[in-house]
């Protein structure tokens, strides 16, 4: 047998792409690859790129330029694309950067044994088919070596909402849900490796809709539900929701599944009701407060998380306004903002455009007021003694950092003992970004 060769992998976007990520590196295993973390001393070198917006895709092709110093040192080095930019640029990126010798898209990727071996005989490899058949079914089994207490478990991939601005339903393809029975067979199998807490992933989470071992039809408060009678599993999550996906049985779930985390990423993208309908995205403001009261009454201490577009195309500063006003409603633990970055092929990057000028100052506005409010949900959380997971060892020596139920980085002084496990913890300052704590056990 030949001496391993080194895969290193670099990953962008979401959350998806880092369990994608994974089942990569799993399939290339399969070809005598072990992992690192040095790109000067990988055979091969994956970008799993992501496409949502300009600076995210143009981030890939900046990073291949910087890659031509590594090629040069290593003639054997090969270098591939996955992920979301490889399926909307296919061949381009080929074009526009000739030292790529792989790309593959999210759906294919279970052919990238095949690719790999095209591209060790000296051909480029491309595969952005959608294909038939399920790469989960594809995939090899996944190994059952001890991995961290933490782990993304994909359940529902796809999206058919097709909001004017998202190039998601291009790159990624229909909704499509895994079988209810392999969901929960990875994991027990990932709970036996050491994880206790699996966050569910989907474009569209909540739009969930599995066969279930009964042959009925499983949603995703079901699937939980499920997934909480396994020993050993402590937490359960999910994201990312649509509003019109919430579900009255997932909203009951928040309120009498222990498992299930207090914390709910809901993005509503804007506040104003004409801009949302030139989004295409079949809700008002009004109808999503009204569902964030019903969730926050199943469960009063629920953190909710949002996403928000501002700069849509036609957006006034009254539109802008009523953003605002809707944040100020809800009141968000923590959020994400972006200006509107016009996507090729989408509905909405053909429309007349809201100069940047003016983006620029609405971004900065919204940052800011989801900031304070973000400060605020943390100071609130001093005083109280909440469930943390240490995940690993913290900034300073001595620390552990780890996620509180809400979410929250909390760095604690604890041995290394309590790796892996969950404590309660009294919280007794809140930094920028994260809390400190004691343990309170
Ligand atoms: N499936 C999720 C979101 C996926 S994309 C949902 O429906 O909520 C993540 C976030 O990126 C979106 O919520 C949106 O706020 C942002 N986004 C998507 N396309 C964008 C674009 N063209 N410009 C700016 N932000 C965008
Ligand atoms: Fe994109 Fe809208 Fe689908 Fe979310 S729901 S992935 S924003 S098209
Ligand atoms: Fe980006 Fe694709 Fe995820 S575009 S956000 S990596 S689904």
């Amino acid at each position: 047998m030949t001496s391993a060769k080194k895969l290193f992998i670099k990953t962008y976007g979401c959350q998806m792409n880092v369990y994608d990520s994974e089942r990569m590196a799993e399939a290339l295993g399969g070809q005598g690859y072990v992992a690192t973390d040095r790109p000067d001393e990988a055979d091969m070198i994956l970008l799993n790129t992501c496409h949502i917006r300009e600076k995210a895709a143009e981030k890939v092709y900046s990073e291949l330029g910087r890659l031509k110093g590594l090629k040069a040192a290593n003639p054997d080095l090969k270098i591939g694309v996955a992920g979301c930019v490889a399926q909307a640029e296919g061949q381009e990126i080929m074009r526009r950067q000739p030292l790529v010798d792989l790309v593959v898209g999210p759906q294919s990727y279970h052919r990238l044994p095949e690719l790999e071996a095209r591209t060790r005989a000296g051909e480029t490899a491309l595969d952005t088919d959608f294909p038939e058949e399920d790469k989960f079914d594809r995939l090899a089994g996944r190994p059952k070596a001890k991995r961290g207490p933490s782990a993304f478990l994909t359940v529902q991939e796809g999206c058919d909402k097709f909001c004017a601005f998202c190039v998601v339903p291009y790159t990624r393809g229909a909704e499509a849900s895994r079988p209810a029975a392999r969901v929960l067979a990875e994991a027990r199998d990932l709970v036996e490796r050491g994880v206790v807490e699996i966050t569910l992933l989907g474009q569209n989470v909540n739009a969930y809709h599995g066969e279930g071992p009964d042959g009925r039809d499983w949603g995703l408060a079901r699937l939980i539900r499920e997934l909480a009678e396994i020993e050993g599993l402590k937490r359960i999550r999910f994201t990312t929701s649509h509003p019109n996906d919430m579900e009255d049985d997932l909203i009951a779930a928040h309120g009498d599944c222990d498992k299930l985390m207090p914390y709910l990423h809901l993005p509503v993208q804007s506040g104003s009701d004409r801009i949302l309908k030139a989004m295409n995205r079949k809700h008002t403001a009004e109808s999503y407060l009204r569902l964030v009261e019903r969730i926050r009454a199943a469960r009063p201490d629920v953190l909710l998380s949002g996403d928000f577009i501002v700069g849509f195309p036609g957006e006034t500063e009254a539109d802008f306004e009523d953003t605002m006003a809707l944040v100020r409603a809800v009141g968000y633990g923590q959020a994400y903002s972006f200006k509107y970055s016009p996507r090729p092929g989408t509905p909405a990057a053909e429309r007349g455009q809201v100069d940047e000028a003016a983006k620029d100052d609405r971004l900065q506005r919204l940052q800011a007021l989801l900031n304070a409010q973000q400060q605020a949900e943390q100071a609130a959380m001093v005083g109280r003694t909440v469930g943390v997971l240490f995940e690993k060892a913290g900034r300073m020596a001595g620390q552990l950092a780890g996620k509180s139920d809400h979410l929250h980085a909390v760095h604690v002084a604890a041995e290394g003992e309590w790796l892996g496990r969950i404590a309660p913890v009294r919280i007794v300052e809140s930094a920028p970004n994260s809390l400190h704590g004691e343990l309170a056990a």
